[in-house]
């Protein structure tokens, strides 16, 4: 284990683990903490550097979260974002107020001026846009700090007090709007801090297998496999972690897109885990019926794959832990802390609040989707597994707006088909998801002189890195036609093809 270690300390902010993120890019092995931490802890981790993370609060109002004043006195450099600069200016001695006038307060992209002779901005242009997010900004700085960047609204954008190596930014560099947010952390902990960066991927595999082991001892593990990248990666984590004491359950609710229960049947039952396939189609259309309500619809799922992995455990015995290849984007988005719910994702939100597992396993919880690949190709995946394109655990059941009935799975099951295959005939583009919607909408429409009032299929593809945020893809007009003329002529039911020419934000990528 490495002894360059970075301490991330949570005021309760969005970006959490988009900072750590960002630190295990630069080969920095980092963890978050909890705003209580004590003195005491710091010392035993004796981290190489602190960064304190951004807060829905202010750090005026009563309760607000602080540090131990000892924190500062120990010679560890660090840095402050949003609610951790205030902090910072405020232990410091300075002051700042809660601005309560909405024309002075800083959301979104702001163009900022940077002092670039102090060491955090080596190396970037002196204006430069930034990504601010605040509602109280520092007013009046003590002797010992001086402004090192300043904006329109905001005359101490970035703070400093070198000699001691303590750093705070207004704005939030982890996020990609920030044009040079990583140079700015990289300048912090390379340049002011001095880390080495000496943490790799393959560290974290070990890591987790040995979390995993010292968790679960010589119990037994029930893991959700789904066939996705996600699951595929924490079955190959536990297999390395637990061995012939990990059962693989993939539950067909017949969701699934044309032909994949079979492969995965395939792909798994290779003898090297042991995998079971339920067919429990019936069981989950069942429950199903005559509800509309996206997350209705998302939580009935999950809670009938935990009666039904809790069904098969009860078979297989004495099984106390049931994993899942949950990871972040699902956490953040089921509404996580301050965070609200955008949708409950079915391993997460969509999860009933008592389970007959005495723990959930999910070692990928705080990575991203792109992280899992790698993670997955350290762990010797197929490469066809780890580069598959997402498919969510509620599968076509949230592909079909409101009820959700065979004919109508049956319809957007073979759209989706047909746009797959024009996709990886095309080679040349691929998406990072792509996939066909069926919308609850019907249209008029005429085909052989007759008048029709069929269904119409949503086509989405989307560009991103980490599935948070996204733009559609800029499919090429003649390959939409293609789609477009073989659909209509191949799935009856359906008399009008759409494309879908939204980002997320303001869209999911998702439609329920
Ligand atoms: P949204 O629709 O939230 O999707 O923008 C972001 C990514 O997450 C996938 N997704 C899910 N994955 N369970 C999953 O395992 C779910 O309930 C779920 N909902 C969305 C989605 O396909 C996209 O890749």
């Amino acid at each position: 284990m490495t002894d360059q270690k970075v301490m991330i300390i949570n005021f309760g902010g969005q970006y959490d683990q988009l900072i750590a993120r960002r630190v295990r890019e630069l080969n920095v092995y980092s963890e978050i903490f909890p705003n209580d931490v004590t003195v005491e802890t710091i010392k035993n981790y004796a981290p190489k550097a602190i960064i304190l993370t951004g807060g829905p609060k202010s750090v005026y109002e009563e309760g607000a979260f602080t540090l131990p004043e000892e924190v500062l006195q120990m010679g560890i450099p660090i840095l402050g974002i949003c609610y951790g600069c205030q902090l910072l200016a405020k232990m410091l001695g300075g002051s700042a107020q809660t601005v309560t006038d909405s024309r002075m307060r800083e959301y979104g992209k702001t163009t900022t001026y940077f002092d670039t002779d102090s060491p955090l901005f080596y190396g970037i242009l002196k204006k430069s846009v930034t990504w601010m997010s605040h509602g109280d900004k520092i007013t009046c700085l003590p002797g010992r700090l001086k402004a090192i960047a300043n904006s329109k609204k905001c005359p101490f954008a970035a703070i400093a007090d070198e000699e001691n190596k303590i750093y705070g930014v207004q704005f939030h560099p982890e996020v990609t709007h920030t044009v040079y947010g990583r140079d700015i952390i990289k300048n912090f902990l390379i340049r002011v801090a001095e880390v080495r960066p000496d943490w790799r991927m393959a560290d974290l595999k070990e890591t987790l297998v040995s979390q995993i082991k010292q968790t679960v001892g010589d119990g037994k593990v029930l893991l959700a496999l789904s066939g996705g990248v996600d699951s595929a990666v924490a079955a190959a984590l536990l297999k390395k972690a637990v061995g012939k004491n990990l059962t693989c359950v993939f539950v067909d609710h017949g969701f699934m897109r044309k032909g994949e229960p079979d492969l995965i049947e395939k792909t798994f039952s290779d003898g090297k885990i042991n995998f079971i396939r339920l067919n429990e189609q019936q069981t989950f259309l069942s429950k199903l019926k005559g509800v509309t309500e996206p997350e209705q619809k998302r939580k009935i799922i999950g809670k009938t794959f935990i009666e039904v992995f809790e069904k098969i455990a009860d078979k297989i015995g004495e099984v106390d832990y049931f994993a899942q290849g949950t990871i972040y984007p699902d956490v953040i988005e089921s509404g996580k802390n301050e965070a609200q719910t955008i949708k409950s994702h079915h391993n997460v939100g969509g999860l009933p609040s008592v389970i007959k597992f005495k723990k959930i396993i999910e070692p990928l919880r705080s990575l991203f989707k792109d992280e899992v690949r790698i993670l997955g190709q350290e762990l010797g995946l197929n490469e066809k597994i780890v580069f598959r394109q997402p498919f969510p655990g509620p599968g076509l059941a949230i592909r079909v707006i409101g009820e959700v009935t065979e004919e109508k799975l049956n319809i957007v099951r073979k759209a989706d088909a047909i746009f797959t295959e024009e996709i990886e005939k095309a080679k040349h583009f691929k998406p990072a998801q792509y996939f066909a919607c069926l919308t609850n909408m019907r249209s008029v429409g005429v085909m052989g002189d007759k008048r029709t009032y069929s269904y119409a299929i949503a086509l989405r593809a989307v560009e991103t890195e980490d599935f948070m945020t996204c733009e559609f893809s800029k499919l090429s007009f003649s390959l939409l036609e293609k789609i477009s003329l073989r659909i209509v002529n191949e799935v009856a039911g359906v008399n009008r093809v759409l494309f879908d020419v939204t980002g997320k934000p303001p869209s999911t990528v998702e439609y329920e």
